[in-house]
């Protein structure tokens, strides 16, 4: 059986960037888990589904064929045949992903989903529910942190990068918002898993937060 690393923490707080860090050292798989409840999304929104009626995202998702791969050391999915990238990162998604979220349901099955990704190998799973309920059983789990003022800066830094345009003040209403919803949603709230380490990555760099996970993994081995 494989070895799940679990990453989680509230949005911008380095998941992403340090668990592909960790996955290229260590040869293991990296898994976006925020990608399949954005694939969800994606896809109720381009069936012209209303993303606030729960019943209607889940009988949308599932209707639709998902498959699962491993590409360039990341797990994919594709949907409907289609492997969208760029498109989950759209407004509109980014908008409506904590709602679908925080359907039971839907967790469920993306819950099963990731689980079964352990069948490719070794993963490094960021996400909100990793440690908690993806694989609370890991000896590798981590909760990233940083200030919220920090977060909003990394998240408004990135779209101004990608050329998007966008307020600073209104990309940290988003991302409270988004905070807000998952630490007080029923379903799986993001919070620290049993027996995780808490990294507070304000004033650090993302060498020093991969290099202070690698030491943890290493120490466990
Ligand atoms: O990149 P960012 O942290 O902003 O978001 P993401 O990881 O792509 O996740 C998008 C949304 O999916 C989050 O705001 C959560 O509502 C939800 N999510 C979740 O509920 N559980 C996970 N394991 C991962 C994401
Ligand atoms: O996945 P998550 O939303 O938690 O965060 P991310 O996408 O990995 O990081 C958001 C941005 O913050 C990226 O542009 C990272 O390069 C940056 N970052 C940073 O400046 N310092 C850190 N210690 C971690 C991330």
């Amino acid at each position: 059986m494989g070895k799940a690393i679990a990453i989680d923490g509230p949005s911008a707080s380095g998941k992403s960037s340090v668990s592909k860090g960790v996955a290229a050292a260590l040869g293991f798989i990296y898994v976006d888990s925020g990608a399949l409840y954005r694939g969800v999304t994606w896809q109720a929104i381009r069936k012209g589904v209303n993303v606030k009626d729960a019943a209607a995202v889940l009988e949308c998702m599932h209707n639709t064929d998902w498959d699962f791969f491993v590409q360039e050391g990341a797990a994919v999915f594709s949907v409907d045949g289609d492997v969208p990238v760029q498109e989950l990162r759209e407004k509109e998604v980014r908008e409506a992903v904590a709602h679908v979220a925080s359907v039971p349901e839907i967790r469920e099955f993306v819950v099963e989903s990731l689980q079964s990704l352990i069948n490719f190998g070794s993963l490094v799973m960021e996400g909100r529910d990793i440690g908690t309920v993806v694989f609370p059983d890991s000896p590798y789990k981590f909760y990233l942190d940083a200030d919220p003022e920090e977060r909003a800066m990394r998240r408004y830094r990135e779209l101004v990068t990608a050329g998007e345009d966008e307020k600073a003040h209104e990309v940290m209403e988003s991302l409270k918002k988004r905070d807000q919803i998952d630490a007080t949603r029923k379903a799986d709230p993001l919070k620290v898993a049993e027996g995780a380490q808490r990294i507070d990555s304000t004033s650090m760099t993302l060498e020093d937060v991969i290099q202070t996970v690698m030491d943890k993994v290493q120490e466990n081995v």
